[in-house]
């Protein structure tokens, strides 16, 4: 987004990064009873809006020094320095005589996409490699089609070949539909009464949907509490918001803007963790090491070496 390296554990300013956005993630994740009881609201008894205030405050901070540095780099340069990155794009906006985008702007639009997007992608990642990893003859199965893949492409696989990974694809589709990482979607309110199937729904209600009661519902999948890619390989149901029954992303004019996204990300690094791992290996990552550490190596690891010294440092034998 702005080329800079947030994988690296050493480096202080990551660290900060990481802890605070993960103290964010946390508190708004945990279910907080003024929701449910609004006049408790102004008390904020458990802390959680302060406490995202706290840590809120602080990523921002980091994102305004990052945009100074660009600008100061900017100014110090006779010709404009392009890092060919999102920040650039931003600033191209906001520099323009009749700027629509201020360096507010850009910094919440930052805090948004790294609030909404770290956590549901590396969850999925997360889940998807523990399926597999208790599924052996599925994460053969999808271990040998990306071989086989690299085999045909002279081992240069770019993100435009995904299609042709189906199983990986229904792999990344079974797991959002057992494990979807917004179990009730982000909260909707009803702007004014509607009846749906029988259901009277009041204007101003809160309204939860539970996609994870729904990816778990007998009457729609059958066997739905075991891990089977194959389902998504015989029936054409996708995640694009026109299929009702898999709805991870939500659907309609408010779903995921990050879908496209996060499919990628998902296909290319479980793809890369099945090239680089073997199951035994891949099994004592997941259990010596923290996620969202493991994310920040493999980021590195996908292109180099790295990957053994990970495996090592945990005891793995590449
Ligand atoms: C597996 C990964 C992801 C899942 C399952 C997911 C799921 C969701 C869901 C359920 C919503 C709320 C939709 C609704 O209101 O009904 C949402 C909103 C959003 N997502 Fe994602 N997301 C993922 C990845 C990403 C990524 C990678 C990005 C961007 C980098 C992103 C950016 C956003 C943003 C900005 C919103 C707010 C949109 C709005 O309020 O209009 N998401 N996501």
């Amino acid at each position: 987004m702005f080329s800079t390296d947030f994988a690296q554990y050493d480096s202080v300013s990551s660290k900060e990064f990481k802890d605070s956005v993960w103290a964010v993630l946390e508190v708004t994740g945990k279910p907080n009873v003024a929701d449910f009881f609004p006049i408790l609201k102004p008390f904020d008894l458990q802390g959680l809006v302060r406490r995202e205030n706290v840590y809120g405050k602080k990523i921002l901070t980091i994102f305004d020094r990052i945009i100074d540095q660009r600008l100061q780099t900017r100014l110090s340069s006779s010709v404009t320095p392009t890092n060919n990155d999102v920040l650039d794009l931003l600033l191209n906006l906001s520099l323009k005589d009749e700027p629509k985008l201020t360096q507010n702007d850009m910094r919440h639009l930052f805090y948004t996409l790294f609030i909404a997007g770290t956590d549901t992608t590396s969850s999925t990642l997360e889940w998807a490699i523990d399926e597999l990893i208790h599924n052996p003859e599925k994460l053969q199965t999808a271990r040998s089609e990306i071989i086989k893949l690299m085999e045909n492409n002279k081992k240069n696989i770019q993100e435009q070949d995904i299609c042709q990974l189906p199983y990986l694809q229904a792999v990344i589709k079974e797991t959002l539909r057992l494990h979807p990482p917004d179990p009730f979607l982000v909260p909707h309110q009803a702007i004014h009464d509607v009846e749906i199937h029988g259901f009277m729904v009041p204007k101003n209600v809160q309204i939860l949907c539970n996609v994870w009661a729904m990816g778990r519902d007998p009457k729609v999948w059958s066997h739905p509490k075991e891990f089977m890619p194959e389902r998504f390989l015989e029936v054409k149901i996708d995640y694009n918001g026109q299929d009702f029954e898999l709805i991870p992303f939500g659907a309609g004019r408010r779903m995921c803007p990050g879908l496209n996204m996060a499919q990628r990300i998902c296909i290319a690094f479980d793809g890369g963790i099945l090239v680089v791992c073997r199951v035994g290996v891949a099994l004592r990552i997941i259990k010596g090491v923290k996620w969202w550490q493991m994310t920040g190596e493999v980021v590195v690891a996908f292109g180099g070496d790295v990957m053994g010294e990970v495996l090592l440092a945990v005891g793995g034998d590449v």
